[in-house]
């Protein structure tokens, strides 16, 4: 049984609309520069989307999927809890998807979601903000096809622990480390906050062995897993140790699974 995922025990909102216009600035309609260079990639990768599959992208925001699935003749499904969101994804996406206004832990719920089963269900960066994922997987189940593949591309838990992990430097041996400072219990963390300190939203680190065990509890198996280092950003002269660190260190994680055999 996977642990419990996370604490209640501060208030900050779940809501992304309260940070929607800082989401955009950051990410764009088209995906960020960690979207375009390494997450979209590497999703795309593990889900070898076909002409005429039907996708569904749980916490799609501004949708930054849908050119990529409308380009290889794929249909996606959007749902996002953010109505600022979807609107955006709407405006930019005309005619490259649909994108719905729901609760992915309560998909039973989101009754605009046609009924016929979906070829596969699709992460992007967004697992890390939903909770809980019981319910989440649970709910994908009942809309997946028999043959449905889940992917998911999430910051790597086991290297980026919100607030608990970084980089550091090791003098004595003139390199470049990856320090990690809680990694086993599952966290609840505020993130985002805006100007005024009151809007955030939630970060839910758990560890690997709990997306594992959740997906196993719904009756998938993950049947591929990539590890994929950042795509380093354009700055003066690396130093070697730097360099070495960030190739060595996979920051992304991807993971595809499958319905377990009955
Ligand atoms: C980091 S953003 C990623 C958005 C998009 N996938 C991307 O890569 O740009 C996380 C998204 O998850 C959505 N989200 C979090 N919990 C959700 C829930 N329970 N139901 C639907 N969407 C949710 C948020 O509204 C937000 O848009």
């Amino acid at each position: 049984m996977p642990r419990a995922s996370s604490s209640s025990r501060t208030s900050a909102s779940r809501s992304w609309d309260a940070v929607a216009e800082w989401y955009l600035g950051w990410s764009g309609t088209r995906g960020s520069i960690h979207h375009r260079r390494t997450a979209i990639p590497l999703l795309l990768d593990l889900l070898a989307p076909q002409p005429g599959e039907r996708i569904l992208d749980l916490g799609c925001g501004p949708a930054a999927l849908a050119p990529y699935i409308a380009q290889r003749r794929g249909t996606l499904v959007g749902v996002d809890r953010s109505p600022k969101l979807i609107e955006a994804a709407r405006r930019a996406h005309r005619g490259k998807g649909r994108f719905l206004i729901g609760d992915v832990t309560a998909l039973d719920r989101v009754t605009a979601l046609e009924s016929a089963p979906f070829d596969a269900a699709t992460f992007l960066l967004s697992i890390q903000d939903i909770d809980p994922l019981t319910a989440t997987f649970a709910g994908l189940r009942a809309r997946l096809a028999a043959t449905g593949r889940i992917v998911i591309v999430m910051v790597h838990p086991c290297f980026r622990v919100p607030r608990q992990s970084g980089w550091g430097w090791d003098e004595q041996r003139q390199l470049q480390f990856r320090r990690v400072d809680r990694y086993l219990t599952p966290l609840s963390v505020p993130m985002r906050s805006t100007a005024d300190g009151r809007a955030a939203t939630r970060s839910y680190h758990r560890p690997l062995e709990y997306y594992v065990g959740v997906l196993a509890e719904a009756g998938f198996v993950i049947d591929t897993l990539r590890e994929v280092p950042a795509q380093p950003v354009a700055r003066d002269s690396p130093s070697p140790a730097q360099r070495r660190a960030e190739t060595e260190f996979p920051l992304f994680l991807g993971l595809r699974a499958r319905r377990a055999a009955p």
